[in-house]
């Protein structure tokens, strides 16, 4: 076989075989297919596609570039959740335990990663004491235990998709959906878990702007999963604001806290039921949908979630009276309000940019060497449709310096006040099967 003659082929439009997209995985993995033959054919995939077949055959060979996780001797069904990355989505947090404490196992891995904020194991790591380099023996034995462990230590999990990734960001063939699709999917497939949810996120803070996009995405997300044997479905949920009010490491870890307790944002709350029942329906432990919510939100009225993160958190090494008394997580030495400087109605929050406003803080990593302030981010105290009267605080500033001209400036530029009333948006757009 000839690279060259397979980039020919699909710059024409065919059909790539099988064997063709695991010679080609094979070749740039080890290194004998160069970066230059490789983008050219990541540029003709960009323009002419490829079919649901290619596309769980490229997802596949991604995976077998790597280590794959073994969860079989996790009791039951184990069923993951992703996100395609938002702003201050803190559902992470609330879903692990929540959803380990009506029974269903949650092993999962994560990274720290770029970004507006931490990654879930920057997050988690806000808890003193809390640490995610656990022996594979242990992550297992946790869960068996208590149905819940993390760990940060991931392997070397599709390496293929990495290498790709990192060339398709530089050769402008990052936005195609076949290639997100099996970017994505490679990964979750090789973490081992039975079934998969996948909150799909669209708006101005997400990868996809647009709902058909969104939807195209999702659809070829969960075609891929059944074309491997794993259960798959997805939610399309709203990023065109921040979800919740918290944006920041531990003040995220906070406001999981206030939302396993059943007084968390209605927005982050309402998520975290609609992706978890899905977890929960897909891992078996309900008939049907309404049951799966009423399960979930019994756990949370009852105190049975926020027990199970204390259980969560002692079993990783942390301090878990930070539930009790959130004041011992990391805080910032100061809290600035940014106030309305006008009546009305929230029209719009830019959320993008309100989370580069937390990444400015020093919440997230701008490059991989950024060093993480976990104290530090935002608060929203008023979203869409809110109403606000001048003077009414917008966003609360926690910052380790006085200095925050530019983030305050970044703020009012994201809030648009409008004088006429607005609607709450839509939180969940679709469900995709
Ligand atoms: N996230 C991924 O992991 N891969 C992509 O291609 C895009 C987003
Ligand atoms: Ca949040």
């Amino acid at each position: 076989m000839r690279m060259v003659d397979l980039i020919e082929r699909k710059r024409d439009g065919h059909e790539l075989t099988k064997q063709e997209i695991d010679y080609i995985v094979e070749g740039y993995t080890d290194g004998s297919i160069p970066d230059y033959q490789m983008s050219s054919l990541l540029m003709a995939i960009f323009f002419r596609g490829m079919t649901p077949r290619e596309t769980s055959d490229l997802t596949l060979a991604m995976v077998n570039s790597g280590d794959t996780i073994d969860l079989s001797a996790i009791e039951g069904i184990k069923v993951d959740k992703h996100s395609t990355g938002g702003v201050g989505d803190t559902t992470t947090i609330v879903l692990a335990p929540l959803v380990a404490s009506v029974g269903v196992p949650v092993a999962k891995l994560s990274g720290r990663g770029l970004g507006h904020t931490g990654g879930t194991v920057d997050k988690f790591e806000s808890i003193s004491g809390f640490h995610v380099e656990i022996e594979n023996a242990q992550f297992i034995k946790q869960v068996n235990e208590i149905k819940v462990a993390v760990t940060g230590s991931t392997g070397n999990l599709a390496p293929a998709d990495k290498k790709m990734y990192g060339l398709r960001d530089v050769t402008g063939t990052v936005n195609s959906i076949p290639l997100i699709a099996s970017s994505i999917m490679s990964k979750k497939i090789a973490s081992g878990s039975d079934a998969i949810v996948l909150d799909v996120k669209v708006g101005a803070g997400a990868f996809m702007k647009d709902i058909n996009d969104a939807k195209k995405l999702a659809q070829a997300m969960v075609e891929i999963g059944s074309n491997v044997g794993r259960n798959t479905m997805a939610i399309i949920s709203d990023m065109n604001q921040p979800l919740g009010y918290a944006i920041g490491n531990a003040l995220e870890v906070k406001e999981a806290i206030d939302t396993l307790r059943g007084e968390g944002p209605a927005d982050l709350h309402e998520l975290c039921i609609t992706l978890g029942s899905h977890m929960v329906l897909l891992a078996k432990h309900a008939d049907n949908i309404d049951e799966a919510r009423q399960i979930l939100e019994e756990a949370i009225t009852s105190g049975k979630a926020l027990q199970k993160f204390k259980e969560f958190i002692e079993a990783q090494g942390g301090d878990s009276s930070i539930i009790d008394d959130p004041s011992k997580l990391p805080a910032a030495k100061h809290i600035i309000e940014v106030k309305s400087q006008e009546d009305g109605y929230v029209s719009k929050i830019v959320a993008d940019s309100i989370g580069t406003a937390a990444m400015i803080l020093g919440a997230g990593r701008a490059t991989k060497e950024s060093v993480i302030d976990l104290s530090v981010g935002l608060v929203l105290h008023k979203k869409i449709g809110d109403e606000v009267k001048k003077g009414d605080t917008l966003v609360s500033i926690y910052s380790n310096t006085e200095s925050v001209d530019e983030v305050m400036q970044r703020i009012y530029e994201s809030y648009q006040i409008s004088a006429v009333k607005v609607d709450y948006p839509t939180l969940v757009y679709a469900e995709i099967h």
